[in-house]
């Protein structure tokens, strides 16, 4: 099944997930590209394991949903999305049995490391959302990526390795196939967890089932009788920086739109947090009473992160620099 950012709760649960099969182990698979692994691999257990995958690549994406539905691995969720906040914000604590990497982009230009997946970090985070006795699995082909890879793990403090033969399904997987028409081999490191530490998800929530709910970022305000703009110009600001979070969020207002269905108007924003990126659309639309709403859509399907309310933020006091009276801010 594929399933939206949106789709899941922060963090969720296996028996959400799977409701038929929630005491299976469960896998998560980093880039699974068209999706090979996981039928080959699924077919050496008696019960095929609960499986996440996440790919920021859509071609890909529908590929291995084709590939897993044609297999009949129902309990199987796909998502197209960067790994680290799918893993930090949907994964419980000490959740998975494995973590699975098969051929990893090796980035090898120099002054390109620092794009790796493979990093302390994620480490540290994988470390966090494995069950005692669970592995991180790395195959690949690419020696300096590998001998990168064991030394961040070392760095991160949290993880042992050991070199073993990869598990026969890495050997089948498109990149697989194609380093073996070169003649090229691959490594195989398991790297289990030496500690279990703590990395706390983020505040994130879901849209709530009603756009009324005070959930919903939003502001009421009073705007002038004059308010008409005829241009806007992008508008950036950044915020929520922390010593565990030091990139904070930026939030960008693209442009305004007039609507025609209700009276007011709609900001499209796009809000950067990490890895995360989400394009929202916030309403400003006439109540009753002579003041506007500004509420963030339901459409697009965005979730309420930290950027995402402070975008809410940023059109408010952009619209009081335009002489509007705010009478709450909701967000
Ligand atoms: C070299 S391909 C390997 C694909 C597949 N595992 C295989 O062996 O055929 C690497 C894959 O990782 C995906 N990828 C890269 N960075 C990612 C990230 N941060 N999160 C999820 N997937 C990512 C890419 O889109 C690509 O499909």
């Amino acid at each position: 099944m594929i399933f939206r950012f949106s789709d899941f709760h922060f963090p969720d649960a296996a028996a959400r997930l799977y409701p038929h099969t929630p005491g299976r182990p469960w896998v998560l698979e980093v880039g699974f590209g068209d999706g090979r692994f996981w039928p080959h691999h699924a077919a050496t257990f008696p019960e095929a394991p609960n499986y996440l995958g996440v790919e920021i690549s859509g071609t890909s994406l529908l590929k291995a949903g084709r590939r897993l539905r044609a297999a009949g691995l129902d309990n199987a969720v796909l998502t197209k999305l960067p790994a680290a906040p799918l893993i930090r914000e949907v994964v419980p604590q000490g959740a998975l049995d494995a973590v699975v990497v098969n051929f990893p982009d090796p980035w090898p230009k120099a002054g390109h490391t620092g794009h790796r997946l493979l990093r302390a970090p994620f480490f540290q985070l994988a470390a966090s959302r494995l069950k005692p006795g669970g592995a991180v699995l790395l195959t690949t082909d690419h020696e300096e990526y590998f001998e990168f890879a064991c030394a961040e793990a070392a760095a991160s403090g949290v993880m042992a390795v050991e070199f073993t033969e990869p598990p026969p399904a890495a050997l089948e997987t498109k990149y697989a196939l194609k380093w073996r028409d070169l003649g090229l081999g691959a490594r195989h490191a398991r790297f289990t967890p030496l500690a279990h530490p703590a990395v706390p998800h983020g505040a994130l929530t879901r849209y709530p089932d009603s756009e009324e709910d005070p959930a919903v970022p939003h502001a009421i305000l009073t705007l002038p009788e004059t308010f008409a703009p005829q241009s806007f110009a992008k508008h950036t600001a950044r915020g929520g920086q922390t010593p565990e979070d030091p990139a904070g969020w930026t939030a960008v207002l693209l442009d305004l739109y007039r609507t025609l269905g209700k009276t007011g108007w709609t900001a499209l924003a796009h809000v950067v947090e990490g890895e995360l990126t989400q394009e929202v659309l916030i309403g400003i639309t006439a109540r009753e009473d002579g003041t506007h709403l500004v509420r963030l859509a339901r459409f697009g399907g965005p979730v309420i992160t930290p950027g995402v309310k402070a975008a809410v933020g940023v059109l408010t006091d952009w619209l009081e620099t335009q002489g509007a009276q705010v009478r709450h801010r909701g967000y």
